[in-house]
């Protein structure tokens, strides 16, 4: 028997953009946070660099602004970026209010202020930390927070599988009514019901090979909307982080970009420094540029890597700043204070996402997207360093802000019928999924990465339906696991990237073709919309919308 809970808002996922719409709505509604592991795993959580906003006298919103407008190479929407940054200020006093310490030092009048760092494409220091791990500040203090309000319910080790959409299932009213989620200790699917479902399941970098990601960045939360009815848009943006540790035991792990802001040199392996052909900024141009120049560099020499060199930063502000990449590194039996750092890109940040308004809503009733998931219009073709967090955070407030005015007048709640596996059996062969898995993050890395053609992306294109036809027979066979669930997640992820890069016939900040290095003079949204919803009265898993 399918279990089933009720509440006022679902919320799918707990890094900063989900943990701060829960707070937002602790006050006005039942709130249940879902999430597919431990509350902890996130991006957020390893987030390092820091939170962008104009906290700084010298400094001026105008600034920021014009700085992200630069980074996102044309693309960003001028109202969105105002929106967030314009908020900035007010988001880090409610995240101060809700417990993140972030670093402070001596000002001129002997009175603490804030400790500002500076990233790629800032032309100021306005990047609050808590020395390199800012994540686990925010997340920490959040999840805190969330844990202690008897209004918000915590479910880990929960997957949401779908939204429930009433025109899809011929249930009466129209939008959003809930979620079908897996309860990954039971193995039991469960029907968690609510006129409204916010998604805050973050990125999908997980889509390429290497990443800097946790391994739960699969898309979910764009691959659900997306079967639910909604637009997504800029899915050819996808970010790759200039700099993560190359060592085989490292899993790509992120070197913060803070280091390169505190004076970090790159290097060629024979010591030359590079940036300077590309970019005025240097190591500090923005990182669509510094990744592009490292991958040719790395293909011009044949080379495995090139090398972060912050020897001259001195071991004290070393240990003051970055001791949780001084300590790593040093795990894997490298000196930063005495050696230069090994370094590659990986993928990092997915820009495009389910197209939603500055409050979070989305193209389907009751349905919200907020953080990493969603396409606001404020990264436009690369996102500037640390402006996600802020992002999350902006928001998460202003979605709960909405939805709490809107509860009130919420339609009644139609039953959602049962997960129906009578048809299914358990999986004889995840051999399947774990090969299905290697190839599709192979050939996006290979086709769909730092430097595309026509002809690459025509050959991941190929095998991308293909593996999509396996995976849908895969999934109507047999019962769902977490692996499955995110394979065909990604899968539906990875064509929406390679159709998005497909169409767009110009080179712009983190898409680069051969075919097509101009960049067009009006720049425009790459914006897929699926085709329109069907009555699936079937077993709500016999869904055939992706
Ligand atoms: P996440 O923090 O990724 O959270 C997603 C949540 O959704 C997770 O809890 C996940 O388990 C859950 N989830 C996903 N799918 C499902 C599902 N189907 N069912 C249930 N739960 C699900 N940005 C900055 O601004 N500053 C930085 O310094 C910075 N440093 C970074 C360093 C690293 C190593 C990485 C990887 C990213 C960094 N970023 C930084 C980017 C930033 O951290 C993320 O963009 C941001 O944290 C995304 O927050 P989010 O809440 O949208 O998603
Ligand atoms: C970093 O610390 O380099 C990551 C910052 C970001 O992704 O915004």
């Amino acid at each position: 028997m399918t279990a089933r809970h009720a509440y006022d808002v679902i919320i799918i996922g707990s890094g900063a953009a989900g943990l701060a719409t829960a707070l937002g709505l602790a006050h006005g509604a039942r709130v249940a946070v879902l999430s597919k592991d431990s509350l902890r795993v996130s991006s957020t959580s390893w987030a390092q660099g820091g939170i962008a906003a104009v906290l700084d006298a010298e400094d001026d919103l105008e600034a920021h602004i014009q700085d992200t407008l630069e980074a996102g190479a044309g693309m960003c929407h001028q109202d969105a970026v105002r929106f967030v940054v314009e908020r900035g200020p007010d988001a880090i006093r409610w995240l101060v209010d809700h417990g993140v310490h972030f670093d402070t030092e001596d000002g001129p009048d002997g009175q603490p202020r804030f400790h500002l760092t500076q990233e790629g494409g800032h032309s100021h220091r306005r990047i609050l930390h808590a020395a390199d791990a800012t994540g686990i500040a925010v997340s920490g203090s959040l999840e805190e927070r969330v844990r202690a309000t008897p209004s918000i319910e915590v479910f880990e080790h929960y997957v949401a599988i779908d939204v429930v959409v009433r025109e899809k299932l011929g249930l009466p009213g129209s939008g959003c009514a809930g979620v079908y989620a897996l309860n990954r200790r039971s193995g039991g699917v469960e029907v968690f019901q609510a006129p409204f479902v916010v998604l805050a399941s973050g990125g999908a970098s997980r889509v390429y090979l290497y990443t800097s990601n946790p391994d739960g960045s699969t898309g979910d939360g764009i691959a659900m909307a997306w079967r639910a009815g909604c637009r997504v848009a800029n899915m050819e943006f996808n970010q790759f982080h200039p700099t993560c540790l190359f060592h085989p035991k490292a899993k790509s792990f992120l070197v913060s970009e803070a280091l390169r802001g505190e004076g970090g040199l790159l290097r060629l392996p024979d010591g030359e420094r590079f940036m300077s052909r590309f970019h005025p900024r240097a190591e500090l141009a923005p990182r669509d540029v510094v990744a592009r120049a490292i991958d040719f560099e790395m293909k011009r020499l044949g080379a495995d890597c090139v090398f972060l060199d912050v020897t001259h930063l001195g071991e004290d502000r070393l240990q003051a700043h970055f001791p949780n990449i001084l300590a790593r590194c040093a795990e894997f039996g490298i000196d930063i204070r005495a050696e230069p750092i090994p370094v590659v890109p990986a993928a990092h940040y997915t820009c495009g996402g389910v197209v939603t308004g500055s409050n979070g809503r989305t193209d389907v009733p009751g349905l919200y997207a907020v953080g990493e998931c969603s396409f606001t219009g404020l990264h436009g073709a690369n996102r500037m360093a640390s402006n996600s967090l802020l992002e999350c955070v902006v928001v998460a407030r202003e979605a709960s802000a909405d939805i709490l005015r809107l509860l009130p007048q919420a339609e009644a709640q139609p039953e959602a019928p049962a997960w129906d596996e009578s048809q299914v059996t358990d999986s004889d062969e995840d051999v399947v999924i774990s090969h299905n898995w290697d190839e599709l993050r192979h050939f996006m890395w290979d086709y769909v990465g730092i430097v595309r053609t026509d002809k690459r992306l025509a050959r991941a294109q190929h095998r991308i339906e293909l593996l999509r036809r396996e995976i849908h027979e895969y999934y109507a066979n047999y019962k769902v696991s977490n692996d499955l669930i995110e394979l065909r997640n990604l899968a539906l992820v990875a064509e929406l990237i390679i159709q998005s890069a497909l169409n767009r016939r110009e080179s712009r900040g983190l898409h680069y073709t051969l075919d097509y290095p101009q960049t067009l003079p009006t720049p425009r949204d790459t914006v897929l919309t699926p085709s329109p919803l069907r009555l699936d009265v079937q077993a709500s898993r016999r869904w055939r919308l992706d």
